[in-house]
């Protein structure tokens, strides 16, 4: 199904703003403002400890709940094994972060406007061989800089923190983690085993998202 160029079955915060679903999103973006009142909050990533587990989809929907309550945010897809935002968004990849790494540091930012006003993305572009070497570079420090510069909130996607480094070590260099688990599915051992290698980073996690949670559990959220 799509509405406005958006693949808006996945985005239910964009399709049904009214909806239960779309309700939790605004209370996740709600605890998040509040999770950090001294130090505001302006770079976020997502991981989970596992493949499909609704990393990228939690995220799209925070970036739309955040822009509908007019913050400048940008999304950047820093799954550079299996990157989907731009597919949420029915956009192109061609260009993106790995473009942005090989450019001139002063090259104009590829960020692409999405159908929702105040949030554009900033995609994948195409897969290098070692996604963690780059996540960890120099150049990959002064593009977070930039675009910490050009939003209120910069929200990243990543692979699962188990299975690749890359979410731990671009942790290092944000504001703080949200950790996506699925209801009935992920495994307390995996969930422990991700806390672990977060904190061993000294990742400030301020989030644990139980996803596909019973409709009358709701979205649970802690911080
Ligand atoms: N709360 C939800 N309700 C219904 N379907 C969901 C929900 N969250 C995710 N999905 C679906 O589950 C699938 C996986 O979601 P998503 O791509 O967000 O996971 P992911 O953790 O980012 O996966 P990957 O490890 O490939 O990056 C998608 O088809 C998505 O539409
Ligand atoms: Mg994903």
């Amino acid at each position: 199904m799509s509405t406005n160029g958006t693949t808006t079955s996945t985005l239910i915060a964009l399709r049904d703003p009214t909806s239960p679903a779309a309700e939790a999103y605004r209370t996740l973006r709600t605890n998040i403002q509040f999770s950090s009142l001294d130090k505001p909050l302006h770079t976020l990533l997502v991981t989970s400890t596992a493949p499909d587990e609704g990393k990228s989809t939690t995220l799209a929907n925070l970036a739309v709940t955040m822009a509908q309550a007019e913050q400048r945010v940008i999304l950047v897809d820093c799954d550079l094994r299996r990157p989907s935002l731009h597919t949420l968004f029915n956009l192109p990849n061609q260009v993106g972060l790995t473009s942005m790494i090989l450019q001139e540091e002063t090259a104009p930012l590829p960020l692409l406007e999405t159908s929702v006003p105040g949030l554009s993305l900033l995609a994948s572009g195409p897969l290098p061989p070692r996604p963690a070497d780059l996540l960890g570079s120099r150049r990959m420090e002064t593009l977070i800089a930039r675009l910490r510069d050009e939003a209120d909130m910069v929200l990243f996607d990543t692979p699962p923190v188990i299975a690749v480094t890359d979410a731990a070590v671009l942790a290092t260099r944000l504001d703080g983690v949200l950790l996506v688990l699925q209801a009935g599915k992920t495994r307390r051992d995996r969930a422990r085993e991700a806390r672990r290698l977060l904190e061993k980073v000294k990742a400030n996690i301020v989030g644990v998202i139980l996803n596909n949670a019973r409709q009358e559990a709701g979205y649970g959220y802690y911080a």
